[in-house]
């Protein structure tokens, strides 16, 4: 395709091919939410769980940051806790993050999960990412996402967020078969998950491992890759570019460049030219890498940090710009307007 007037969606599908672009496409972990004061003031009417289950609201949402900057890609605004909630699990957002009841700790509790089909249960994701591939038009990436198996079994066996993750890093030392058998069968809901996302018009997924890097190396590989890996054939079959998006991750990221993905999303404590090379080397491409803080920082960091990273990736593969983790409140608003407008000033 030529380069010379491609849209957003054209842009981002390109760089996800490893294929020419006029310019690095840009979007934004967490660019639908509460650092946006059109988010806020929905949010003021209607609770969040409310927003992420009234497909108008939540396409309403998903816009939002797109008519604000003009980012190259729109992501779905859902969670990745519907899925424990499918599974009967009662999921709620107090202050101070995500609670989950009950705890899912020992193999009786896994072994009785049911079995649900998530077309049925969660179809209002589907029909939220129908209302938004309408409401984002034709010239924007509309991106799928889902939570990993590891990271939404941290959340069900802690019963919500932590800092050390020691319950199921314990069962996963004492009973990794339990744990196992856990990830398969999230595995399993997450394809039926991802592909009713892909028929309801998404362009590309994102798979979210937040809590990958709190496993050595070798655990990671054999405990919670293969169920990944399996994810990501899958949903390659539908011929949807897959994201993963492992943090804190420096000591797995060949594991997670080598997971069969089409990008690899890079927290900001990597090298992002180094993780560029070993990309290139397979192929695929990258996605990150700004450290979301530096949205504090004056526009001249901001700038320089982005011709910095420019030069850090030099060409060498397929690039998506993007934070190394999401955008916090209460993040400057014309912070991330003079990153939108740098990025885009990197046009040949
Ligand atoms: O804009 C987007 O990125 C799309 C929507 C999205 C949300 N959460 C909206 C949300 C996405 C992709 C997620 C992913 C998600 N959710 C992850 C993986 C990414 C990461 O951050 O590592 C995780 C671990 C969760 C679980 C979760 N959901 C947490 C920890 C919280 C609490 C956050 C907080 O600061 O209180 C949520 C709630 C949540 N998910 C909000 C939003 C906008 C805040 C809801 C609100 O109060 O309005």
């Amino acid at each position: 395709m030529s380069t010379s007037a491609m849209n957003g969606r054209e842009r981002i599908m390109a760089a996800l091919r490893c294929e020419p672009v006029d310019r690095p496409p840009i979007w934004m972990m967490r660019q639908a939410g509460r650092y946006l004061p059109e988010y806020r003031a929905l949010r003021a009417d209607h609770s969040f769980l409310e927003c992420v289950r009234t497909p108008h609201l939540a396409a309403e949402i998903t816009h939002q940051p797109i008519r604000r900057y003009g980012f190259d890609a729109a992501i779905l605004f859902s969670d990745i806790l519907t899925i424990p909630e499918a599974l009967g699990i009662d999921v709620t957002f107090p202050k101070g993050g995500p609670r989950l009841d009950p705890t899912m700790e020992t193999a009786e509790k896994i072994a009785g999960l049911p079995d649900p089909d998530v077309r049925d249960v969660l179809g209002y994701v589907g029909g939220a990412a129908a209302a938004s591939r309408k409401q984002v038009g034709e010239d924007v990436a509309l991106l799928g996402f889902s939570g990993a198996p590891w990271t939404l079994a941290c959340y069900m066996i802690e019963g919500g967020g932590s800092k050390a993750w020691v319950k199921i890093r314990a069962l996963a030392h004492r009973e990794p078969d339990v744990v196992r058998a856990l990830l398969d069968k999230l595995a399993d809901l997450i394809i039926d998950y991802l592909a009713m996302q892909v028929e309801a018009g998404v362009d590309a997924v994102q798979l979210f491992d937040s809590w990958a890097g709190s496993l050595r190396r070798e655990v990671y590989d054999d405990l919670v890759l293969p169920s990944t890996k399996r994810i990501i054939a899958e949903v390659k079959k539908l011929d949807v570019p897959v994201i993963l998006f492992a943090r804190n991750p420096g000591h797995l990221l060949e594991s997670t460049l080598d997971a069969g993905a089409d990008a690899v999303s890079l927290d900001w404590r990597i090298d992002l030219g180094r993780a560029a090379a070993l990309a290139a080397e397979r192929g695929i491409g990258i996605q990150g890498n700004l450290d979301p803080t530096e949205l504090y920082a004056s526009h001249d960091h901001i700038r320089r940090r982005v011709q910095e990273m420019n030069a850090d990736v030099d060409g060498r593969t397929g690039w998506v710009f993007n934070l190394g983790h999401g955008v916090s409140p209460p993040t400057p608003l014309d912070g991330v307007k003079a990153l939108v407008e740098a990025v885009q000033g990197l046009a040949e």
